[in-house]
């Protein structure tokens, strides 16, 4: 039977191992984090999209969790699924990746497959994770095989999981291409191969590249289309009729998470570090998307100054304060800046987020509020970030409240205002 060891048991390593242990693979879940390796070999998730339940499954099936590096020398197949944040100066931090590739390099037999699946710039596979992985005893496409596959997994969707969300492979080697395929074919419906791992690797950075211009484009469009009386949601709605050649992007509070506002700049760092010049897209998405939480706290003293009310002194109430609906996720999240921005301008900030319960910005806690429709009803202006699928959004509108939809989920008009 085949053994696979999968580094890192996050948002990513988690969903990934357990997949391939339904499909009969004996599958080692391996986490530096102790802690983390202890609570999933004891049943616990850690992550919001896989349950307890599930967990217990995958234990029934052939999954185990460990933080013993150990099982890396019993290996067939190797996949890298730890962090790789914004390190300094704009590109990833690639110490996790590093210290993994070290640990396989080390222990691994001849033979193995090892695949990188975490984010990072076009030329890593090569460059950094390889020669660590091969040592001076392995040779790349003959003794070990090393190849690149992005990770596309969605958190909060439950329609496109690790199953049927298509897999992309490049090897180092044609044979490292071959062999990544073939073993991601067991269980994962349609695997795409790559030229190579650098095209492998730009295939993640395009696509969620791609998102962030988009989404820029629309967060740009909306205020020229706000001053200028011109629904932009409405013409996106018409626009979206098209049949071909388009694709609907929603204006929104900016971009949070991990990925989209991170991976970008991973790609204009290693294009400014190798010719020296600028990926201007990506920098004028960001300028744009970053600007996008100030845009919302200027809509909204606008709306308070049309009832002759300030920010300073304005009981506000955040609806949805994490980076997208239906997670649990804060990092990088719009409702950051805007609750530190209300603040400073003297607003009394209050949230509801039903899955978060302590938040903390600028050094100073919000109060969350137990009950979102009798908070609203009592708030100067409640200001939707997220809508969660838990919020009922007819109760929200029938409390009375005075509403800044910054997503564009609620019917405008009367006390309901859109971004
Ligand atoms: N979460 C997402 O939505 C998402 C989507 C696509 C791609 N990615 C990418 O996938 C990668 C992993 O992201 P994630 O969200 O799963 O991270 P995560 O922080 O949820 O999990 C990473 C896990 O790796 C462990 N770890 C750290 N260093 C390790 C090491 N050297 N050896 C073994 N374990 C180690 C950590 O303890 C942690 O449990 C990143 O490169 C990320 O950019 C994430």
């Amino acid at each position: 039977m085949t053994k696979l060891v999968v580094m890192g048991q996050g948002y990513v390593g988690l969903p990934m191992a357990l997949r391939a242990a339904e499909t009969g693979i004996s599958v080692t879940g391996f986490d530096s984090n102790d802690a983390v390796a202890t609570a999933l070999a004891a049943g616990r998730s850690h992550i919001g999209d896989v349950t307890d339940e599930e967990l217990a499954q995958g234990l029934a099936t052939g999954y185990t969790a460990t933080s013993d590096p150990g099982c890396l020398a019993e290996a067939d197949v190797i996949i890298v699924c730890v962090p790789t944040p914004l390190g300094e100066g704009g590109g990833p931090d690639l110490k996790a990746v590093k210290l993994a590739a070290d640990l396989i390099g080390a222990l691994v037999k001849p033979g193995t497959l090892c695949i990188l699946e975490s984010t990072t710039y076009p030329g890593t596979t090569e460059e950094i994770f390889a020669p660590r992985v091969r040592t001076d005893r392995l040779t790349v496409g003959e003794t070990v095989f090393v190849a690149f596959s992005p990770e596309r997994i969605n958190p909060g969707q439950t329609t496109y999981l690790v199953r049927n969300t298509p897999k992309v492979v490049g090897g180092l080697t044609p044979e490292c291409t071959r062999r990544a395929a073939e073993f991601y074919g067991r269980f994962v419906d349609a695997v795409v191969s790559a030229k190579g791992a650098k095209e492998a690797e730009m295939a993640k950075l395009l696509e969620n590249t791609f998102r962030h211009v988009n989404i820029a484009l629309v967060n740009e469009m909306v205020r020229f289309s706000h001053e200028l009386d011109i629904d932009l949601w409405n013409a996106i709605d018409c626009a979206e009729t098209k049949p071909f050649g388009f694709m609907a992007f929603r204006p929104g509070p900016g971009v949070g998470g991990h990925c989209i506002p991170v991976d970008p700049s991973y790609l204009s760092h290693r294009v400014k570090a190798m010719l020296g010049y600028s990926f201007r897209m990506v920098e004028l998405a960001e300028e744009v998307n970053t600007a996008a939480p100030q845009y919302v706290v200027d809509r909204v003293a606008d709306e308070l100054n049309k009832r002759r009310q300030s920010v300073n002194g304005a009981k506000i109430l955040l609806l949805g304060v994490t980076y997208k609906p239906n997670v649990a996720d804060l990092r990088e999240a719009p409702a950051i800046p805007i609750a530190t921005r209300l603040l400073t301008l003297g607003a009394d900030v209050w949230f509801h987020d039903p899955h978060v319960s302590k938040w903390d910005v600028a050094g100073r806690t919000i109060e969350p509020v137990a009950d979102p429709y009798a908070a609203a009803a009592a708030a100067d202006l409640v200001v939707l970030l997220q809508p969660h699928a838990t919020y009922d959004l007819a109760a929200l509108a029938d409390s009375g409240a005075h509403v800044f939809d910054s997503c564009g989920a609620m019917r405008p008009g009367g006390r309901i205002v859109r971004l």
